[in-house]
């Protein structure tokens, strides 16, 4: 198999596959947009060898039957078409396989969850070990079949290869427990079965979490010493990381830096002599250059880089650098939808991840007028793609920057990753010359009336909400107040480096709360957090909640939950404690986080002033309610349904 370049999407599950298991038209065009981008290998989605026993996610693509054979058939063929190869990643889910899914007790190496609190599986029996064994051959048989130009055996991740590699899951007494050489029985049986199918000339590679990252679990150092015990079949190692319960360092979270753990597979490309895939938040060229010029591996893999960035490949060849739509690892339109949410993946920065761009090839017939009031996310995404279809747009954006909350946020070290988008939308903006920004600029309806509309946005954001507590007014954002919210909070950064353990105390347990724990914590001060409901960050995405879990737990955070505050004094709260008791937390610095509200300081006065006319008023983002940046630029592009229903295209 000859790559014409380096890089390699890394399997992703979509829940685009049709509710049987089979790949779906939309799913097809999902990978021929990447393929089209420029990528060199496409390492197609987890697919289920043993169904339902093995499966994994809302809707798993299968490949147990020939029945699923045509359908990914057209799938190799259309991706060919554009140069690139492509494989598939075969797995059985093991215990992260879900009773209410298959209507059975997963199975696994021992009973032992494959993630904290998870179901308990049966330990499988040794003729059932034998019988998976030949389904994994027969399913890599069957992608061969298909036209895919290799396989992947997925031997990582807390799926069932890999709960037998582990010593945290497999407790076995038997020949496939215990030792390491035991343990990893099960991947050579596996690996020597798919061989034996697919011939000597079939590319195969194998994924591992080539460090665990949990106490107890395989460090590098073991994964380098035992990887010998899977044998010698493997072609490539695809090396990732991490479990369940370290899924951050797998699914990176966004402070980790680009190709932050490439370190792996350079070490065990130098022990085992084979070509390795490295992954984990690489967006950047530069640093994916830098990793191959070391020889650190021999292929990029790059995944939420490829959902954000279909034309990652082609922008950079064609030195179009500047125009990138760099993935900014927030987890919320991609892992959290499809492993917590049974939706489709999405994607913050990309609202056509399946679709695809093609909408800027439709234009407007005749004239259309859009005023686009805030220059935020949202309102950057509708000014950009009403003007790339052809409408003349005003921006007008208050203050002097463009960006809003995502900008403001992102300058909090620890997400930076996050200042990405809104410099991709500026960028992208500054190159339609015909969309016209006007910052510094207050919008009223008698100015927005000077444009002459036929489609007014509204984008004008959220502002932190404030209850009304005892003594908060008085305090908040004061000029020598300890009590700030998010806004002041900023506008007063950088704190100290050494916060020589002051005492931070934070009302609220949701995002921008958490964002500010992150930044005193690793700043060395004592924080405190006081949230109403029973636990800290429940509404948070998967991967989110359990690396700021995780920090709370590393930096001491107190945590006080179901606590209600009652009154705010200047140096401390008074909170009501679960059993009903008066308690007095003291600080040197305060933050009110408790949540975002919609901003509409011209909203209504835009209804009113349009409501006599043609013209539709189109309110957008958090301004209609406060929520993640995703839900905004998915608004943002819908304005293409407004021009639409007022008759603007052909
Ligand atoms: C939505 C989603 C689904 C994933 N599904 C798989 C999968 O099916 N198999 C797998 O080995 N890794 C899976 N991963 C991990 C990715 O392949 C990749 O290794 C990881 O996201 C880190 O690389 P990145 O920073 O380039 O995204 C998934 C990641 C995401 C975000
Ligand atoms: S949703 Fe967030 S993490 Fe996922 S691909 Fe898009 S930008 Fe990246």
């Amino acid at each position: 198999m000859t790559l014409k370049n380096r890089v390699m999407m890394t399997p992703m599950g979509t829940n685009f596959a049709e509710q049987n298991g089979e790949m779906s038209f939309m799913h097809i065009n999902y990978y021929e947009q990447r393929a089209k981008g420029g990528v060199g290998l496409i390492m197609v989605e987890n697919i289920c060898v043993d169904y339902p026993l093995g499966s994994n996610g809302t809707s798993q693509l299968r490949l147990d039957q020939d029945s699923y054979m045509p359908r990914l058939y057209k799938l190799t063929e259309t991706v060919h078409k554009h140069g690139a190869c492509i494989g598939v990643q075969i797995n059985h889910a093991g215990a992260s396989a879900k009773e209410a899914r298959t209507g059975m007790q997963p199975v696994s190496a021992s009973d032992i969850p494959s993630k904290t609190g998870s179901e308990v599986p049966r330990p499988l029996e040794k003729e059932e070990i034998y019988e998976i064994v030949k389904k994994y051959g027969e399913t890599a048989k069957r992608a061969q079949q298909c036209g895919f130009d290799c396989v992947e055996i997925h031997a990582g991740h807390s799926y069932l290869i890999s709960q037998f590699i582990s010593p945290l899951t497999n407790k076995r007494t038997d020949e496939f427990g215990g030792s390491a050489e035991n343990r990893y029985r099960f991947a050579r049986l596996v690996l020597e079965e798919v061989r034996k199918q697919v011939g000597p000339f079939f590319p195969i590679f194998v994924r591992i979490s080539a460090d665990e990252f949990l106490e107890g679990g395989n460090t590098l150092e073991d994964t380098l010493n035992d990887l010998q015990y899977m044998g010698d079949e493997a072609d490539a190692y695809d090396v990732s990381a991490a479990l369940n319960d370290s899924l951050y360092k797998q699914i990176d979270s966004n402070y980790f830096p680009d190709g932050w753990r490439s370190y792996m597979a350079k070490a065990v490309k130098e022990k085992y002599g084979k070509p390795c895939v490295t992954m984990g938040n690489i967006r950047s060229p530069k640093r994916a250059e830098e990793i191959l010029a070391n020889g650190d591996a021999d292929i990029i893999g790059m995944g939420r880089g490829l959902i954000a960035e279909p034309e990652w490949v082609n922008k950079v060849a064609e030195g179009r650098e500047d125009e990138l739509r760099k993935c900014i690892s927030c987890n919320i339109g991609c892992i959290w939808h499809r492993a917590a949410l049974n939706q489709p993946i999405r994607c913050t920065v990309n609202p056509a991840v399946a679709v695809g761009e093609d909408y800027a090839k439709r234009k407007v017939k005749k004239n259309c007028n859009v005023v686009v009031v805030g220059g935020g996310t949202a309102g950057l995404e509708a000014a950009c793609t009403a003007a790339e279809v052809g409408c003349t747009v005003f921006l007008l954006e208050k203050s002097a920057k463009l960006g809003g909350l995502a900008e403001l946020i992102s300058d909090i070290p620890e997400k930076t990753r996050m200042k990405d988008f809104p410099n991709y939308l500026r960028n992208r903006a500054s190159k339609l010359h015909n969309l016209f920004i006007f910052t510094e600029t207050e919008a009223n309806v008698d100015l927005v009336k000077k444009f002459h509309p036929d489609i007014v946005v509204n984008a004008t954001g959220s502002l932190p909400f404030t209850p009304p507590i005892t003594g908060v007014n008085e305090l908040l954002n004061k000029d020598d107040s300890k009590v700030a919210n998010i806004m002041k909070m900023m506008e007063r950064m950088p704190y100290p480096d050494d916060m020589k353990r002051d005492k931070v105390v934070i009302a609220g347990g949701g995002a921008v709360a958490l964002d500010v724990m992150e930044y005193f914590v690793r700043r060395n001060a004592d924080v405190t957090m006081v949230e109403m409901m029973p636990s800290i960050g429940a509404r948070m995405d998967t991967v989110t909640k359990l690396d700021q879990d995780n920090c709370m737990k590393e930096y001491g955070v107190h945590q006080m939950v179901s606590t209600t505050l009652q009154e705010v004094k200047e140096d401390r709260f008074i909170v009501k404690n679960p059993q009903g008791e008066i308690e007095e937390v003291p600080f040197d610095y305060a933050f009110m986080c408790l949540g975002l509200k919609a901003y509409n300081p011209v909203l209504e006065e835009l209804q009113k002033g349009f409501a006599d006319t043609n013209v539709e008023v189109y309110n957008i983002g958090d301004s209609l309610r406060a929520r993640h940046i995703i839900e905004g630029t998915e608004e943002g592009r819908n304005i293409l349904e407004v021009i639409e229903r007022k008759g603007f295209f052909e």
